[in-house]
């Protein structure tokens, strides 16, 4: 029932109550009740001359005509915008996503490519493809721009508007929405349709693992995302590779147990030694082999606070590792801002906290990395903390046969190339150096053989570490 339709019917018509029944007077009545009112209460003379003055004087009564007609048209005049406020909002149903959401780009970058899509304002957004060989060549895609844009979905037509407001985010970027209005009948492919842009963005990062690293209050998407490293690509000493997947497998198996003794399923790694060694990008593989994304965090990074590290531990993406790189240096810095009688970055306390504050539902992976194990607090190597220590050392000569191996695939040569590494006696090597060589000579198992030597300076290999 339209509102102001039925109020004019409420005030017009007057009700009585009979048995207690509301009853409606008739047309007859209500002109009866006019009437005898009218007799009642207006003195017959005014009556008299208002009715002679209308009658004797025209534009009285063109005048009263029009306030007639002039009263008439602003009720209806309001009877339609109520009429269509109503139906707008029985009708059409709207849809409001912020940037601050993540299908904020998923849903433009779907409507990029929507084929029925209608837009006169839009913006350039750069893109990123990565061959197989792994070079990286970029494009342009055009996404809708603020302003009003129409798509067609499954015969239904959606009208689309993205404004940007004046207000900036914690994250330093303005704050922007997208709403879609369809109408109520469609309204089910609202969802399909955020489905479907899921979807696609999922499928652009498949086989890639994604890169966050903490900008201002949130997390960001670091680059493009990058092909997953093959598990087999790091070479490590007997065994390691496999006692951490295996503990992974466990952990992530076991997420029903964590919840019914009300244990926070978490679970943390230290990977500690030298540098070159191949933390990193073991963990990046590990990441690709279990279809995981890392959010990577510098711990020593001066303007990171004690409560934003919590609340970005607390706000992970999904089926995200969080890579905790160089954790020592949080230490030092301690150390160090006390020598020099100030504070800055995160307190010891603060990692602490953080690390035993993370609470979500999901698992959280952490893996924290470092060169100076020593320089650790015993405190952080607590179980719940760090429930497993894997040392990360320099080459074995197990590494070092299976790194040969992977690059020239010659078991002659292996031989001698491992009794001329014998012969340089070197103290340690690191598995980044020996990839410098192999790189460097990757045509001519020979050639690393005869400049074998090169291992005793590392130097000259130090482009390779990251
Ligand atoms: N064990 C390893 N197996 C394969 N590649 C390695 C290994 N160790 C180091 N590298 C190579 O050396 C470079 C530096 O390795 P990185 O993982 O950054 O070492 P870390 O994090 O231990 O300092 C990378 O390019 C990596 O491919
Ligand atoms: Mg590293």
């Amino acid at each position: 029932m339209i509102p102001w339709l039925s109020k004019t019917e409420d005030n017009g018509k007057k009700k009585d109550i009979v048995d207690g029944k509301i009853e409606t007077p008739s047309t007859q009545e209500i002109s009866m009740m006019n009437f005898n009112r009218s007799t009642e209460t207006t003195s017959p003379d005014k009556s008299f001359s208002f009715s002679q003055i209308m009658e004797s004087n025209p534009y009285f009564a063109a005048g009263g005509g029009l306030m007639v007609l002039g009263a008439g048209l602003s009720i209806l005049r309001k009877g339609v915008m109520q009429l269509s406020h109503l139906m707008y909002r029985r009708l059409i149903v709207d849809l409001e996503i912020r940037n601050s959401d993540k299908s904020y780009d998923w849903f433009l970058n779907w409507m990029s490519n929507c084929e029925t899509r209608v837009s006169r304002q839009l913006s350039v957004k750069t893109t990123f493809v990565q061959h197989e060989n792994g070079s990286v060549s970029t494009g342009f895609s055009f996404v809708p721009g603020p302003g009003n844009h129409w798509f067609k979905y499954k015969k239904a037509w959606f009208h689309v508007s993205r404004e940007r407001s004046e207000r900036i985010h914690n994250s330093g970027q303005p704050m922007e929405t997208v709403t879609i209005k369809t109408l109520y009948k469609d309204r089910y492919l609202l969802a399909s349709v955020l489905d479907e842009a899921r979807q696609t963005a999922m499928k652009m990062n498949e086989g890639k693992t994604v890169l966050f690293k903490s900008w201002g209050q949130d997390w960001r998407v670091f680059g493009k995302p990058r092909s997953k490293r093959v598990l087999d690509s790091v070479i490590l000493d007997k065994g390691i590779k496999e006692s951490i997947i295996a503990d992974m497998k466990e952990f992530l198996a076991s997420s029903k147990w964590y919840n019914d003794r009300g244990i926070p399923y978490r679970r943390g790694y230290l990977l500690y030694g030298p540098p070159g060694s191949g933390k990193t990008s073991f963990i990046q593989a590990l990441a690709g082999e279990f279809d995981y994304n890392i959010a990577i965090m510098n711990v020593g990074e001066p303007n990171l606070t004690d409560d934003r590290l919590a609340y970005l531990m607390n706000n992970i993406p999904e089926r995200t590792i969080l890579l905790l790189e160089d954790i020592d240096a949080a230490f030092n810095q301690r150390i160090q801002s006390k020598d020099q009688g100030y504070t800055s970055g995160v307190t010891f306390s603060g990692l602490l906290n953080a690390l035993d504050g993370v609470a979500s539902a999901d698992e959280v992976l952490t893996f924290m990395t470092t060169n100076h194990p020593e320089k650790l607090d015993q405190a952080l190597l607590r179980p719940g903390r760090i429930d497993m220590k894997v040392l990360i050392d320099n080459a074995s000569d197990y590494q070092v046969e299976k790194m040969f191996m992977r690059f020239y695939d010659d078991a002659e040569k292996l031989a001698i190339f491992m009794e001329r590494f014998r012969e340089l006696e070197l103290p340690y090597v690191s598995t980044a150096q020996l990839q410098g060589l192999f790189v460097r000579f990757k045509e001519s198992p020979d050639l690393a053989i005869s400049n074998v030597e090169i291992l005793r300076k590392p130097h000259l290999n130090n482009f390779f570490y990251e």
